[in-house]
């Protein structure tokens, strides 16, 4: 029987994935899920054939120059791929796959939640009961944003900004989005498209962040995106902390201009800026997209059938380089 082919596995995976993994593979585990330095990624990758890595890897030009020639494919347990220089792992002829469409579902259900907790300020009267500092009622306390019926400004209406439009109809929300190309009017379902981010900005009571983090869109939400906006539009972001400069919408939220905002993601998370935290109008999840037991498992399986499909000689379905 040939051996079978040796896989480092970066992060602990859920047991059912690592259980295939164990069972098809020569699988490397991290039973500590501890977070490697690129020296010992380097090092763990030696005498592998293959890496399953998360986006917590900083898989950069230099470290996949250092590779060794055997690997053959990095098989990512994420969506996102900003994490992984393609191109570096293409000019080494390294098949990348990620792992689309199984996380769609769970990322727009949490986009909802921060749309929701931000415009209803869930963490902000959650804190006040924890605290014991609940301690009236009346009329005017602690009132928050109507999200039903409000128009939903989406900046990239990929997989996941296609079901959180879905999602957000089921609040009678009028969806506005803006993509590099149009969808096909069979996709739209009502959406109103705007291929310019200033055609989109003003309709925008409520924006969600779904676009790649990519050099294009870096800092894309900044302070001149932030000025075309409605006075007190609240804005969400579960894609990636790169594409929001902090500083900008830190000033907007103290200033009142952003009434509120809700964040899964930041640009050096976990590291999150501590300003972020002092503010009561910001509704703050530690990246949790996926974070479903069914979502998760499905991840794993999808990055396993790319591996299988490498291994076994045929083209993985989810290819990115
Ligand atoms: C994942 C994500 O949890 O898939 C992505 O791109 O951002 C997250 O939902 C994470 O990347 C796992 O590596």
């Amino acid at each position: 029987m040939s051996k079978k082919p040796t896989i480092l596995v970066t992060r602990k995976l859920p047991a059912n994935v690592e259980a295939r993994l164990l069972r098809d593979y020569d699988a490397r585990l991290n039973a500590d899920d501890r977070l490697y330095t690129s020296a010992e990624l380097l090092d763990l990758s030696q005498d592998t054939d293959a890496l399953l890595p998360c986006h917590t890897e900083h898989l950069n030009a230099a470290l996949i120059a250092q590779l060794p020639d055997r690997i053959r494919a990095i098989a990512n347990f994420s969506v996102g791929v900003d994490h992984c220089d393609l191109e570096a792992a293409g000019q080494r002829g390294i098949i990348v796959t990620n792992t689309p469409d199984v996380l769609t579902d769970a990322t727009a259900e949490l986009t909802l939640l921060l749309i929701l907790g931000a415009a209803r300020r869930a963490s902000e009267g959650e804190r006040l009961i924890r605290a014991g500092a609940w301690n009236t009622w009346s009329p005017s306390f602690m009132l928050g944003t109507q999200v039903t019926g409000k128009r939903l400004g989406i900046i990239g209406m990929g997989r996941i900004g296609q079901v959180t439009a879905l999602r957000a109809r089921g609040f009678d929300m009028e969806v506005h989005y803006h993509n590099r190309r149009r969808l096909p009017r069979s996709q739209e379902h009502g959406a109103i498209y705007h291929d310019t981010l200033e055609s989109l900005l003003p309709q925008a009571e409520f924006l969600a962040l779904h676009c790649p983090n990519t050099p294009q869109t870096q800092n894309l939400f900044n302070r001149a995106v932030i000025e075309q906006l409605p006075q007190g539009a609240i804005v969400v972001n579960s894609a990636r902390g790169n594409i929001v400069d902090e500083d900008a919408l830190l000033a907007a939220l103290r200033s009142g201009r952003i009434a509120a905002a809700g964040l899964d993601v930041f640009k050096d998370e976990p590291h999150i800026r501590s300003e972020f935290a002092e503010l009561d109008n910001v509704f703050l999840l530690p990246h949790l997209g996926s974070a479903t037991r069914e979502t998760r498992d499905a991840m794993g399986f999808r990055a396993l059938d790319n591996l299988d499909a490498v291994f076994a000689g045929r083209e993985p379905g989810d290819r990115v380089a």
